[in-house]
């Protein structure tokens, strides 16, 4: 970790930067992939880690912009099998400016662009990148990936990780990892499904690989309304309880922090959590269908078996 520290990065080259949503959305993600060779950040990150990237120039205050960190999206051995390209998978961000203090200008409402988000998107196949990293410790997978199952969650860009796992486990030089791995997507509409069509031929190719998708703002073909993670999760309980039930399956979770609080709550109510995580205090004598997510981020510790990245 933290091989190339923020403050003396090292310079990375665009190999290339592509749309990866599934046919067109509002949205704009991109598969980004950086050469890093000859960095110490070549042969060195691993998959489910994240990177930093230090974007050029001054914020308002004229200072240098800060790290912002980024999940690879490609296996340990990068894009080119070498460990030389790494990837990730950044999200436009387009919002509106509102009030958040007292004193804001509660007039403004206009359009506001990530800096980090915006700058990675626009740029082209041999633009030069400032590169830190590698961070994070915990979202790895295990030293034998054959001793253990998978419950993959992801909303949105919190995908990316997983098709760097994905492809570690399932296109291993040595071959195909044989557990059972299974991959949860939740996006808004079907058109902003990331990497689709790889998870849906990797799904073809690989019996032990099962892929769903939470579709939150379209009709179930049954004309329900359309689900969050945790109803999917519900919905196909026969289908997770032996999965969760498991001693060997860890759970992964990737995406908005608001997930986690379906997810515990859909572990308690099938008393399946006690592998994944323990309870304390503030959630004492509580059924789980009134925590609030206060009392989850202060009551729920996940354990070994559930790895955490949230924002
Ligand atoms: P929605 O926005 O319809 O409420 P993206 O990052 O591309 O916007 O996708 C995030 C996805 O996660 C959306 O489908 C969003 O639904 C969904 N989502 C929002 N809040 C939660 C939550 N608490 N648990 C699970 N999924 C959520």
């Amino acid at each position: 970790m933290n091989l190339v520290k923020p403050s003396k990065p090292v310079t990375g080259r665009v190999v290339a930067n592509e749309l990866c949503m599934n046919g067109k959305s509002s949205s704009f993600v991109k598969h980004l992939t950086i050469d890093v060779s000859d960095t110490p950040l070549a042969g060195t990150f691993r998959a489910g880690q994240s990177f930093g990237v230090i974007t050029p120039g001054k914020d308002e205050k004229g200072k240098p912009h800060k790290v912002r960190l980024y999940s690879l999206a490609c296996p340990t051995w990068g894009e080119d099998g070498a460990g030389n390209v790494l990837s990730t998978t950044p999200k436009r961000l387009l919002d509106e400016h509102r009030p958040q203090r007292r004193g804001d200008d509660s007039d403004n409402h206009r359009l506001f662009l990530g800096v980090c988000s915006n700058y990675l998107c626009d740029l082209n196949a041999g633009d030069e990148v400032s590169l830190s990293g590698p961070n994070s410790k915990r979202f790895l997978l295990p030293v034998d990936p054959d001793d253990h199952d998978y419950l993959f969650l992801a909303t949105g860009t919190g995908i990316a990780p997983y098709r760097g796992m994905l492809e570690e486990l399932l296109n291993a030089p040595g071959g195909p990892c044989k557990s059972q791995i299974h991959l949860v997507m939740g996006t808004p509409y079907t058109s902003d499904l990331l990497y689709h069509d790889y998870f849906e031929v990797l799904a073809t190719q690989h019996d032990n690989f099962h892929y769903h998708t939470a579709i939150s703002r379209e009709p179930l073909p049954d004309g329900r309304r359309g689900r969050y993670i945790d109803s999917l999760l519900e919905d196909k309980l026969n289908e997770f309880t032996p999965l969760l039930a498991g001693s060997r399956t860890l759970i992964y979770v990737c995406g908005l922090a608001g997930m986690q609080l379906g997810l515990f709550k859909f572990l308690a109510r099938h008393d399946l959590d006690g592998d994944y995580c323990e309870r304390r205090k503030p959630l004492d004598g509580l059924a789980p269908e009134v925590w609030t997510p206060e009392q989850i981020k202060r009551g729920i510790h996940p354990t070994g078996r559930c790895m955490l990245e949230v924002y």
